[in-house]
């Protein structure tokens, strides 16, 4: 969402065109930059201009925070390519990408052991907020049809979720009207407490969230604790809560790296999960994934029936096109890699994590925020040195690590943490030389912060990193 610049008139004019270095050789024109041009621009004027200036934007490689995918294969580029201009929703114009798309929908469920017997469904989507967002308005939709039914009101619905949440389940909540219960962290605790949770449900209670890899730290929320919890609530008061569990980072790592842990479909009150395609599905950003149980999990009424495109078609989507290409590269990468390939994939990434993690806590100037079940490291300063990780933070940027630093939500807001993804493009040398840049810096950043306490017994300089 971009609001308008309120200082354009005040800019000069320097500012408001673009004048491409390259003018004199073959381009005279300024072209403005707030404004549609009112002639043509030659196509290698426009991609020159535009290259040059993305210089600018960090590198894709070095953006630590960031979870998603940043290379895939030639290959994968090639179809991505090919694919392009086809838009998904045009089902029956192209048949085999919705073919394709139906075929992904179906490993997925199997890999979440929806079971052979059960009726599953799901779709591509956007991204994982899209898909949390689907996900959560059925189990509204489901929970307000069980109260109509009963003749109740229906006119209070909550849902119930950890601190450690996304803001797309806060999002959620706002846009589509719903009480948010959040159940807050600790100190000591970055994930949800299942103790807490029966007290904050009721009858009203839609549905009970569990991350698998939270944003903040990568910890996984206890799926089967919530569940059994669930189970005894549906039991002894009749109030049958479904959960839906934002796999977004985990559900295309725990299934290859602890295929023992039960936080899926082999949990009952299980019933969705949104699993993003562009974080470790290994696909450039534009792709997530809803998979429901049952079919009876996504309600009828939600099911859009649109006849623009020839036949009759039905859409769970909130956007109507989007592109094919993310959804033909998953199934490339499905295809190439395999039940292997993921394992080896998702367990060299988890070593390289434990690697840096350790790089770290060796160095004594930090300790972690999580137990490494996913590739993320999250830590924090051990000490309290005069300079903050946010200082660390953009010190670092000089040799072009952006490694973000943030602080946890209320009431561990003393923390303040810093985030690597440990990415399948992140080797173990990569882990290596940013372990040394980041305990350098930290000893430069200490250093400095010493002379200048006490300037004249501190006068040995290291070099910058
Ligand atoms: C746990 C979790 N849920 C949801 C999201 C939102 O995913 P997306 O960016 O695909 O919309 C993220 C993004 O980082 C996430 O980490």
């Amino acid at each position: 969402m971009i609001s308008k610049r309120s200082d354009l008139h005040k800019l000069p004019d320097s500012e408001l065109y673009l004048s491409p270095t390259y003018a004199t050789r073959y381009f005279v024109e300024r072209v403005p930059k707030y404004k549609l041009p009112e002639s043509i621009t030659p196509a290698s004027v426009a991609y020159q201009i535009i290259h040059d200036e993305l210089n600018l934007d960090g590198i894709t490689a070095f953006d630590l925070g960031s979870f998603t995918t940043t290379w895939m294969e030639p290959e994968a580029e090639k179809l991505i390519a090919e694919n392009m201009g086809k838009n998904f929703i045009d089902r029956f114009e192209y048949p085999q990408t919705n073919e394709i798309h139906q075929r992904i929908v179906h490993i997925l469920a199997h890999l979440f052991n929806a079971g052979e017997n059960t009726d599953f469904c799901g779709t591509a989507t956007i991204g994982s907020s899209e898909a949390i967002e689907l996900g959560l308005l059925a189990h509204k939709w489901t929970w307000k049809e069980r109260r109509i039914a009963l003749g109740k009101p229906y006119d209070r619905p909550n849902i119930v979720f950890g601190a450690g949440a996304h803001v797309c389940w806060n999002k959620f909540a706002k846009y589509f009207d719903v009480e948010p219960r959040i159940i807050p962290m600790a100190s000591d605790r970055f994930t949800i407490d299942p103790g807490l949770i029966a007290d904050c449900i009721d009858e009203n209670t839609i549905c009970v969230g569990a991350i698998l890899g939270t944003t903040y730290t990568g910890a996984c929320e206890p799926v089967k604790e919530i569940d059994s919890l669930l189970r005894v609530i549906k039991r002894e008061r009749g109030w049958d809560i479904p959960i839906h569990v934002d796999a977004a980072s985990g559900g295309f790592i725990i299934p290859f790296t602890n295929p023992g842990l039960e936080w899926d479909f082999r949990l009952p009150h299980v019933r969705s999960i949104n699993v993003s395609g562009h974080k470790f599905g290994l696909v450039y950003p534009g792709l997530g994934w809803l998979i429901f149980k049952n079919r009876q999990d996504l309600p009828e009424d939600l099911i859009f029936h649109v006849n623009y495109l020839g036949e009759t078609m039905p859409t769970y989507t909130l956007n109507f096109s989007s592109g094919a290409g993310m959804i033909l590269a998953q199934y490339y990468n499905l295809l190439r890699l395999g039940r292997e390939g993921y394992t080896s994939v998702m367990n060299n990434c988890l070593e390289n994590t434990t690697f840096l993690a350790q790089r770290l806590v060796t160095s004594g100037k930090f300790e972690l925020l999580g137990a490494l079940e996913l590739p993320i490291v999250a830590f924090r300063f051990k000490q309290t040195p005069s300079f903050t990780p946010f200082q660390l933070s953009q010190k670092l940027r000089e040799r072009g690590w952006m490694l973000p630093a943030y602080r946890l939500p209320e009431k561990a807001d003393g923390i303040t943490a810093l985030r690597v993804v440990v990415r399948e493009s992140f080797s173990h040398d990569m882990a290596e030389l940013l372990a040394n840049d980041i305990i350098n810096t930290y000893n430069i950043l200490d250093e400095k912060q010493t002379e200048q306490l006490e300037p004249h017994t501190h006068n040995k300089r290291r070099t910058s990193v």
